[in-house]
């Protein structure tokens, strides 16, 4: 098992370190934001370096999750071993910037939801394939290869999806809640919906449409919800605002 590095130690990271306790893997976390190191450092046995390039000296492999906006300009200020694992989290930092700016080392791009990962449930996409980072991802949900950057690109705007249906799964236990229903019960009963029928959607080898449509009673409360929904423009506004999602980690938005 390997010691990785953690640059950038906010929401992510935290998330990260506490789904792979029990991996076997080493922490040493970059100093930033000494409070939240100093915490994960206490509650997971991870070691605080004393500067960025400390991080990158001590770690065999290093995770990046600084901020999307800055972070690939901080990474070219640090000097990284020629084939030393590095895998970016940034959103939007694509491979060819990414190679650039951390030199000799083996860098990689993926893309995880962040709090499923915590519970080991939260699927990972990596892009291209790397032996090291898979195995690693692997310890917090299962992982997706991609050969191909445009195909990972697209898939990366799952980031913001995974994100966007927690803010729905609120909406809906509010609505629920509005009802007069527990607010405890109104929580459990959106997302146990959602968590069984994923379960349907992982395990049924029958085509999705077909799923779908078997779910759907003719003239039932499905269609006539479904109906509304897709007349006030609800199902297309999730593809126009992936679209525009992927424009943006695209570098063109
Ligand atoms: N949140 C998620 O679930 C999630 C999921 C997938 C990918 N990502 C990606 O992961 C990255 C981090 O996201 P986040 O939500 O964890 O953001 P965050 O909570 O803001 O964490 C970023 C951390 O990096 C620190 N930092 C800033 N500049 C630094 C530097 N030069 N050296 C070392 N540390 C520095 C920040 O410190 P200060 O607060 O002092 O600036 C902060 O603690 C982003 O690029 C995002 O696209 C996030």
């Amino acid at each position: 098992m390997a010691t990785v590095g953690f640059l950038g130690v906010g929401g992510l990271a935290s998330l990260l370190l506490r789904g792979l306790q029990g991996s076997g893997h080493r922490f040493v976390l970059s100093p930033r934001g000494a409070e939240t190191a100093a915490r994960l450092a206490a509650e997971f046995g991870c070691e605080v370096a004393d500067s960025n390039q400390e991080v990158v000296d001590r770690a065999e492999a290093v995770f990046v999750s600084l901020p999307a906006a800055t972070g690939a300009d901080e990474l070219a200020r640090l000097t990284f071993r020629p084939g030393q694992p590095v895998l970016s989290a940034m959103a939007g930092t694509g491979l060819a910037r990414l190679r650039e700016v951390t030199g000799p080392a083996r860098a990689v791009i993926g893309m995880m939801p962040g709090y499923a990962n915590a519970y080991r449930l939260g699927p990972s996409i990596l892009c291209p394939d790397d032996d090291f980072w898979r195995g690693f991802l692997a310890h917090i949900g299962p992982v997706h290869l991609f050969a191909d950057e445009r195909q990972f690109t697209a898939a990366a705007t799952f980031g913001a999806f995974s994100g966007a249906t927690v803010w729905w799964m609120a909406h809906l236990a509010d609505w629920y809640a509005a009802q007069g229903i527990d607010p405890a019960t109104a929580r459990a009963l959106v997302a146990g919906t959602l968590r069984g029928n994923a379960e349907v959607l992982l395990q049924e080898p029958r085509p999705l449409d077909e799923i779908a449509r078997g779910v759907t009673t003719p003239g039932g409360i499905t269609l006539q919800l479904l109906d509304h929904l897709d007349e006030k423009g609800a199902l297309a506004a999730w593809h126009t605002g992936l679209e525009a999602i992927l424009k943006r980690m695209s570098g063109g938005g």
